[in-house]
């Protein structure tokens, strides 16, 4: 008996390091703490305290047809992620009928009613619906109730992506087609839209924005679907606009090495401020298996540009990178 304990005491703790995620791997499968392929598709990330909450498209196997899930994870590394559950369960809540469509949750946290507020986009089976649903939790990790839909600002809105100023300020990146997307200051309590901020006059998805060294960059991929396509972007030194002609992010036949944008991630460590572009490389006919590709971006001066996709890791105090085979 004494011996098994012996063994388990060595074998357990080289068990419990082997699943630590040491890298980001684009591209790859990516163990929640459980081991099972993270599932948060189209996804946003705020940052609370030290945590990181990932939310994003449920898309596992087996889960009731008749609904739409949320999943979120929580991280303070951004490489190791725990499961906190499918925080959102959502059945039709419009009558949209069979293949309603609810995609790239987004979540913001109001400091002012300790409320958290998630953006939806959806929509019924042939994308006519164009709305956005708000849902409501006390909690990072949930349960969110839905409340309402709406259009923005009475435009169309499909894919959603969101975006948090320096100062603290929240805003919603929609997409209104045919003119492109637009980016919208939320109301006070984030239960709604304030004003309109500018249209990007581009007609793309998939919308970020980031602020970084006093100029605004946005990213967006075309209208190709679930297929990849060469993301671009372009830059302003005021939200409002006007922004730059658009230029490719990466060489164009790699069509964003295989990738569609969904978010930047800023992380302002204390030696380096990193941008960490987030995308989804799809799998349209095996959904639960697409991927992530998370690369830090070279930004700057004006220019941004995704390297070629290897693996890679970050040290979320200081926001320094490194790739592997740097420093072994
Ligand atoms: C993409 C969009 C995805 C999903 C897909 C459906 O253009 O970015 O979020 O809506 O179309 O075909």
């Amino acid at each position: 008996m004494k011996n098994v304990f012996v063994v388990i005491a060595i074998i357990l703790p080289s068990v419990i390091f082997s699943q630590a995620q040491q890298w980001i791997n684009p591209g790859e499968v990516w163990p929640d703490q459980n081991g099972n392929h993270i599932q948060a598709h189209g996804g946003g990330i705020i940052k609370i305290g030290k945590t990181y909450y990932w939310y994003g498209e449920e898309r596992r196997q087996g889960l009731d047809s008749n609904k739409r899930y949320v999943s979120c994870y929580a991280s303070k590394d951004l490489m190791n992620w725990d499961f906190k559950g499918d925080v959102l369960q959502l059945a039709d809540p419009e009558n949209l009928g069979r293949r309603w469509v609810c995609e790239r949750p987004k979540v913001f946290y109001n400091t002012k009613t300790k409320k958290y507020v998630m953006y939806l986009h959806l929509d019924n089976s042939n994308y006519k619906l164009a709305k956005v649903a708000v849902c409501v939790s006390d909690k990072p990790d949930g349960n969110y109730e839905y409340v309402k839909s709406f259009r923005p600002l009475e435009h169309e809105s499909r894919d959603i992506g969101q975006f948090i100023d320096d100062d603290g300020q929240a805003y919603l990146i929609f997409e209104d087609r045919p003119f492109g997307f637009r980016v919208a200051k939320l109301t006070e309590d984030y239960m709604g839209i304030e004003k309109e901020m500018c249209l990007v006059n581009m007609k793309l998805e998939g919308g970020a924005v980031v602020h970084y060294n006093g100029l605004y960059y946005a990213i967006g991929s075309a209208l190709t679907g679930w297929n990849p396509n060469p993301n671009k972007y372009a830059t302003a030194t005021s939200l409002e606009g006007p922004w730059s002609a658009f230029k490719d992010i990466a060489p164009p036949e790699t069509k964003t090495y295989g990738s569609q944008s969904t978010l930047m991630l800023k992380v302002a460590g204390r030696k380096k401020t990193t941008v960490i572009f987030m995308a989804d490389i799809w799998k349209p006919r095996t959904q639960w298996d697409s991927r992530y590709l998370w690369m830090p971006l070279e930004i700057g001066n004006g220019k941004l540009w995704l390297q070629e996709p290897k693996p890679w890791k970050i040290d979320v105090k200081t926001g320094e990178v490194k790739e592997k085979g740097t420093d072994e």
